[in-house]
């Protein structure tokens, strides 16, 4: 069977690399080299878990942690549906954020192991390619100040930074590093070539399953 499926691109990184930016930019890249293509980010706020979510990260709703981390994962897989119909269609996903925010920021958390927090999203459709967008903690003080939402300290990103260390020594994923400290232009180019890459691979072959 020959498939022509869209690729899955999710992009990850700590606050301020500009992932949203560069969310953006592929987009508009890849529809402009002729592949139709859109933008997801998670959480998806828009939900009736992600108003939950939404609530939660600003402060107004506090949530105990299990019960929050489960909802995040449920986000997921209340789009997997339209994910896995989207891809099959042709239609390239570029995604803000995806499970590997969801184990690294729940595993940043004292009590909780990457094991556990993994468990959740076992089987969700598998990226085709992970762009990890490294920001080192000096440059990203520079960028501006953390707001007010939950997590936005820095003494919680680098502990989820350590936690995205792990995560990204797994060989079933195809993780790539790219140095956000450079200009936006010159880390869209370096985000695009992988990406071109990925779908055109991607293209003949079937949906794999995440950490399955
Ligand atoms: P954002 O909407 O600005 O990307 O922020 C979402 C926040 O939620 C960010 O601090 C990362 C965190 N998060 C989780 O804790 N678990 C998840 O599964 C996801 C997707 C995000």
């Amino acid at each position: 069977m020959s498939y022509r499926r869209g690729a899955l691109i999710v992009l990850e990184g700590v606050d301020r690399a500009g992932k949203t930016t560069q969310c953006m930019k592929l987009v508009q890249a890849l529809q402009q080299s002729g592949r139709p293509a859109e933008m997801i980010r998670f959480p998806d706020r828009t939900t009736k878990i992600g108003q939950l979510i939404s609530a939660y990260l600003e402060k107004k709703h506090n949530l105990e942690d299990h019960t929050v981390h489960l909802l995040f994962s449920a986000n997921r897989w209340e789009l997997e549906p339209m994910i896995r119909q989207k891809l099959e269609q042709g239609i390239s996903l570029v995604v803000d954020r995806y499970a590997f925010s969801g184990v690294a920021f729940t595993s940043a958390k004292p009590g909780f192991s990457l094991e556990w927090c993994m468990s959740p999203d076992v089987g969700l459709p598998r990226p085709d390619l992970v762009l990890f967008l490294e920001l080192n903690p000096a440059v990203a003080a520079q960028r501006g100040e953390f707001g007010a939402e939950r997590y936005e300290t820095s003494e919680f990103q680098k502990a989820v930074m350590q936690r995205f260390q792990q995560l990204m020594k797994d060989p079933s994923l195809n993780w790539q590093v790219i140095d956000a400290a450079k200009s936006i232009e010159d880390v869209h180019a370096e985000i695009k070539t992988h990406s071109e890459e990925a779908a055109e691979a991607a293209q003949h072959q079937p949906i794999a399953e995440l950490w399955k």
